[in-house]
């Protein structure tokens, strides 16, 4: 697989400013200044990038949802919550490329006529906001940001931008949650319709895209649609971050092109499982994703299209790779205690039944389980499963159960076998880790 930089180019010290610009940096944005904002949003729907935060949506189609004559204010918000486990790619942009974000903010402001874009960044990544800081203090200093701008780059056009920090909650990454808590209100998704683009931030309208998203744009604008939808997976092309996690020797975020294999992907980049462990589980893009069986992953590529008709999804493309030795119920109960945590309680489906997901798997780690349990949890998550405000419901509901579709004999053993007792011509099933049996028969 050729090797390509589009979003973390391997140049050293490129977060600076200074670096940035020798580079070429900050050049885009004059070009797409000079055409029209319609031929942006053309050339970026031409070029196939897709969404980078989860759903991969197409951004240009996308863009071209915001109205066009309107008097209203309009926003952008970039979202850099980055909260599902098994996702740390956007903290490497902050960190190694934030000039080529912000060139990215001016250029989607442009197309979609916004003024003032707000970077929305995870309150646990401390060091992150303050290097995206530090780069967007230097960015207004040398007037590519703010009314300086129209000096800078001779235009009528400019743009504020804001950092704000989140306040540790997952669910202000969904775009409806995150935009009430940019308005200052608690991190509840909103009911959809109306979309963003319709009634988004203070009821005007608003783009919500992930860092990564935005940060392909500046390359995109510099070399052509043709040049970027030419890259990886035809029908998700481009470059992705996708960051490696679990048991691998090379963990890390390695940015590569799109429909890359699974195989190659943990074996040449991720350097193999530890200790040369077979694998057991593999979930391919966030926690939330289906798990894929570690005997089934030969010739699963990397993009959205070839990972559902896998049976899973590209999500923010974090590879969680689970070894032989993984105890997959603990996994499946770790990461359903994290939704429970993490639900803000809205609707029924998600508030009570995260919470039955994980009392159930706790008691079958427990060793209490009844056979009927793994059958409870399917029907839950099903119950789950698309009957919610937000996608979040689906995240909790999909590792439950394509967990149990696809690893049900493993879960199984976790079974103890039922104990009939004839208690008073009546028939009682009873189970117990401690045996039950001398005590009731005494
Ligand atoms: C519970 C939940 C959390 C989310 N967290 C994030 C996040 O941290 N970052 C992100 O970009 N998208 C996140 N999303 C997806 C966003 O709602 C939205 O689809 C995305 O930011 C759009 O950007 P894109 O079109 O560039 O992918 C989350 C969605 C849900 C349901
Ligand atoms: S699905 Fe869950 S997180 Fe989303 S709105 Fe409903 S209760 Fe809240």
């Amino acid at each position: 697989m050729e090797e390509i930089r589009i979003v973390l180019p391997k140049i050293p010290d490129y977060h600076k400013i200074e670096v940035y610009e020798n580079n070429g940096g900050y050049q885009s944005a004059k070009k797409a200044f000079n055409i029209s904002t319609d031929e942006v949003i053309d050339i970026v729907k031409k070029s196939g990038l897709r969404g980078r935060g989860g759903a991969a949506f197409s951004t240009g189609l996308k863009w071209s949802f915001m109205p066009k004559t309107t008097d209203k204010p309009k926003y952008l918000a970039v979202n850099g919550d980055e909260s599902e486990p098994g996702s740390f790619k956007d903290r490497q942009v902050f960190e190694d490329n934030p000039h080529q974000l912000i060139e990215g903010i001016l250029i989607s402001c442009y197309a979609i006529g916004a003024k003032t874009a707000y970077i929305y960044i995870r309150g646990e990544y401390h060091k992150w906001i303050k290097l995206m800081q530090k780069a967007l203090d230097d960015a207004y200093e040398a007037g590519y940001v703010g009314e300086k701008m129209k000096e800078k780059f001779g235009t009528d056009f400019y743009c504020d931008i804001y950092i704000h920090k989140g306040a540790g909650a997952y669910i202000c990454g969904e775009e409806s949650a995150l935009m009430n808590s940019l308005e200052g209100y608690r991190g509840y998704p909103r009911i959809k319709p109306p979309f963003p683009a319709q009634r988004g931030l203070w009821g005007n309208p608003t783009t919500i895209n992930n860092v990564e998203t935005i940060a392909n744009i500046p390359k995109i604008i510099e070399n052509g649609w043709e040049w970027f939808s030419s890259i990886g997976a035809q029908k998700h092309p481009g470059t992705i971050l996708f960051g490696l996690s679990g048991h691998l020797n090379k963990p890390g975020v390695y940015e590569l092109p799109s429909g890359i294999l699974l195989t190659e992907l943990i074996e040449k980049y991720g350097g193999g499982v530890l200790n040369g462990k077979k694998i057991k589980c593999v979930i391919p893009g966030g926690s939330s994703m289906p798990p894929l069986r570690g005997d089934q992953l030969e010739g699963i590529k990397m993009d959205a299209d070839s990972l559902r008709d896998a049976g899973s999804a590209i999500g923010t493309a974090g590879v969680m790779v689970m070894d032989e030795d993984t105890n997959l119920l603990k996994v499946l109960l770790r990461i359903t205690k994290f939704y429970h945590h993490e639900s803000c309680g809205q609707c029924t489906p998600c508030r009570e039944g995260t919470g039955w997901m994980e009392k159930t798997l706790k008691r079958l780690a427990d060793g209490n389980g009844t056979p009927k349990d793994l059958d409870m949890l399917e029907s839950v998550a099903n119950n789950i499963e698309g009957n919610t405000i937000c996608a979040l419901g689906d995240a909790a509901a999909w590792p439950v159960k394509f967990m149990i579709q696809r690893f049900r004999n493993e879960l199984e053993e976790y079974l103890k076998p039922e104990i009939i007792l004839p208690v008073k011509n009546k028939v009682h099933s009873m189970r117990n880790t401690v045996n039950p049996l001398s005590t009731i028969l005494r």
